[in-house]
């Protein structure tokens, strides 16, 4: 079942969205060569707590930090360590949910350190032109699967792959409700999106084969062939008109 969030509800997500949107401007700072990716998710998740909110990652299945931060080919649940120190040229993807009064948003951003290859700031405008020109389809009337062929036709265009086996979700009381939002598909299927929908929408796209498969530590997703790999993720509501980003504040603009 697709909750169809009132009022209410969907006030409390905005507030835990624009209070996520604000923490990852302030992280910026922090991003330098010699931080550890422990300490970006202790500062963010200090944040968290001092604007009111919860950090859900952690406690979820057993996950032990606030955030997830995945380097270079590393796509999603980097899990933050005292031993990963960022160096010039990384690509850093920043993952994120917490809760304000029991409802969730959920976005990731990325971050380049200082100079980093082209190639990485090719695939990342990519991955946010894909999630940018997704946004626009979550509108009442269309169907979850537009959402997806719209990022998989923006990705291979682009010469890059995108991944199977995570994928996009609806997000509410709890972080992953239905409907599953693949990144890859034809458009016209699935359910039809209906006014008061709140949709994680995350592009997971790689530079070489879309083959990803989980480290030892249990929770690290990297690509298989080493290649790059790109994530992004805004929390949008579903509205007869133009979606309303949740984790964008008010005065950004999508772009394109
Ligand atoms: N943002 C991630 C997602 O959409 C959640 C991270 S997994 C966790 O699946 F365990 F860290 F919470
Ligand atoms: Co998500």
């Amino acid at each position: 079942m697709i909750v169809i969030k009132n009022k209410s509800a969907i006030e409390k997500m905005r507030k835990a969205g624009h209070s996520l949107a604000q923490i990852m401007q302030d992280v910026r700072y922090l991003l330098k060569p010699g931080i550890s990716t422990l300490e970006i998710d202790s500062f963010i998740e200090k944040k968290i707590l001092e604007f009111g909110l919860k950090p859900e990652c952690k406690g979820y299945a057993g996950y032990k930090h606030a955030t997830c931060i995945s380097l270079n080919d590393g796509l999603v649940h980097g899990i933050p360590s005292d031993k990963v120190i960022l160096k010039s040229g990384d690509f850093v993807k920043i993952d994120v949910v917490a809760s304000y009064a029991g409802y969730c948003a959920d976005m990731t951003r990325y971050f380049f350190i200082e100079n980093v290859d082209i190639e990485i700031k090719r695939i990342a405008q990519v991955a946010q032109f894909a999630l940018d020109s997704a946004i626009k389809l979550a509108v009442e009337g269309n169907r979850i699967s537009d959402i997806s062929a719209c990022v998989q036709k923006i990705v291979e265009e682009n010469g890059f792959g995108v991944v199977r086996s995570f994928a996009g979700h609806g997000i509410g009381r709890n972080l992953h409700e239905e409907p599953e939002i693949p990144n890859f598909g034809k458009p016209g299927l699935g359910p039809v999106l209906r006014s008061g929908m709140t949709l994680a929408i995350e592009p997971m796209i790689t530079q070489g084969g879309f083959d990803v498969r989980v480290m030892a530590d249990g929770w690290t997703v990297k690509t298989v062939d080493g290649g790059i790999a790109a994530h992004v993720e805004d929390t949008v509501l579903v509205t007869t008109g133009m979606p309303e980003i949740l984790t964008r504040l008010p005065d950004s603009v999508v772009e394109g």
